[in-house]
């Protein structure tokens, strides 16, 4: 894994170690002709497409799918004995055997489809966590939470009157893990953590810190939302209790998510909304809930969403999730030390365990000027608190730039942005 410290030694022996040899099935360039947004050109320059923590492009199997399904299929779900529906409702639940495999979770009423991470993490804070914590209960989250894993336990803070401990990051970028460790005590009653922060890049040892938490028998929630697009999340294996991701980060539509959850608290779970396919029967004395999952899927649902999301899946899996792995981070270690080589530059997240993004400040320009300048050049990068305002108050900036990567990204595209951040530095010279 890359490491901005000149620790070129301890890096090699890290990615010996992580990364396997790349399958021969693993072909760039055949890869990208599947993304047509890739092509794209902006003021007459072929587009550099580096915002891939903030949403992936589409492969062309995702776009025929969502195609299919409203010019050919179009019909709702679970409600109707007519051929079509019937068709979008078999589609559907195949999509939800694809989650299923692809996270490896025991059941398939496990699978939780909503609207994206935010809904999925709002769903457990508004369910479980109204419904089990108590005044004075510890909930414990993390310093680099995205804000939709910070603010939906605030408000059950404020409500139930539970105290949220915060575990505190290093200069790096990484957890420090004997804080969490102090943290855990009879009062932790839940604990909510981010597997890859999207400002920072680090990847967290969850699986070390889920087992942490379940010797006190204290439930833990994954915010896989910029995990599962980068390596294998087997939930089996982590044996996390929810884990919360959405679609459009992993090359699938937007506006449809996923909460996987443990049977055993889904089951004790109170629905989070009313309404129809969520009920078993309706009557003004009385109305009874329907089974697992359909329990928290009230309303028509993003049947598109979740039939794209399976297309999405399927080409995940036959890109190879090690094979992505193993290429991002040769991508990264070749980003950090291009970037690292610009004077002044100063990386933001420098964990030793990384995925393939990279924040990053220059002392002179404001990354909004920066992210403007390098859109001159064709290239998209995001700028700004990504949603984790307490990281940058942790670095102590108002904001950064961050390149973020996906496994259609080339090498030759982080020169283009090496580039680009010259020639802003030029301009502001
Ligand atoms: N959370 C998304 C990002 O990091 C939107 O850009």
């Amino acid at each position: 894994m890359a490491r901005n410290d000149g620790k070129e030694n301890k890096t090699a022996k890290t990615e010996q170690k992580t990364s396997k040899p790349m399958s021969t099935s693993f072909n760039i360039k055949k890869i990208r002709k599947d993304f047509p947004n890739l092509t794209t050109t902006v003021r007459g320059r072929p587009l550099v497409y580096l915002d891939n923590a903030a949403t992936t492009f589409k492969p062309n199997s995702v776009i025929e799918t969502l195609e299919t399904y409203y010019k050919n299929e179009c019909s709702n779900v679970h409600r109707g004995v007519h051929f079509l529906s019937e068709q979008a409702t078999k589609d559907f639940e195949a999509a939800r055997q694809k989650v299923r495999d692809f996270i490896n979770a025991k059941k398939t009423e496990e699978i939780i489809f909503t609207k994206g991470t935010t809904n999925s993490i709002n769903l457990v804070a508004q369910s479980y966590g109204r419904t089990f914590l108590k005044a004075g209960d510890e909930i414990i989250i993390s310093h680099m939470e995205h804000h939709s894993n910070i603010v939906p336990w605030q408000m059950l803070c404020e409500e139930k009157g539970c105290v949220l401990k915060v575990i505190p990051i290093n200069d790096q970028g990484e957890l420090m893990m004997p804080e969490f460790e102090k943290f855990l005590n009879p009062k932790t009653k839940f604990v909510a953590l981010v597997y890859i922060s999207n400002s920072l890049g680090t990847i967290n040892p969850v699986k070390k810190m889920i087992a942490a938490a379940h010797r006190l028998k204290v439930p833990v929630l994954i915010d896989g939302a910029q995990a599962v697009n980068h390596l294998k999340v087997d939930v089996q294996e982590l044996d996390c209790d929810f884990l919360a991701f959405s679609g459009h980060k992993l090359f699938g539509p937007t506006g449809v998510g996923v909460l996987y959850g443990k049977a055993k608290y889904l089951n004790a779970m109170p629905p989070m909304e009313g309404g129809g396919d969520m009920i078993a029967s309706v009557t003004f004395e009385k109305t009874t809930y329907n089974i697992l999952p359909y329990k928290f899927e009230a309303g028509t649902p993003s049947i598109a969403g979740v039939i794209g999301l399976g297309a999405a899946i399927d080409y995940v899996q036959a890109v190879g999730l090690e094979n992505i792995f193993t290429y991002e981070q040769e991508l990264l270690a070749y980003g950090t030390k291009l970037l690292s080589k610009i004077s002044d530059l100063q990386l933001i997240g420098t964990a030793r365990e990384k995925a393939a993004i990279l924040a990053f400040i220059l002392p002179d320009i404001h990354p909004h000027d920066l992210g403007t300048l390098v859109d001159r050049e064709g290239v998209a990068i995001r700028t700004g608190h990504h949603c984790t305002m307490p990281v940058m108050q942790r670095f102590n900036v108002p904001a950064t730039a961050r390149a973020s990567l996906a496994f259609y990204n080339t090498k030759e595209e982080i020169d283009v942005l090496a580039a680009a951040i010259l020639k802003a530095k030029d301009v502001f010279a």
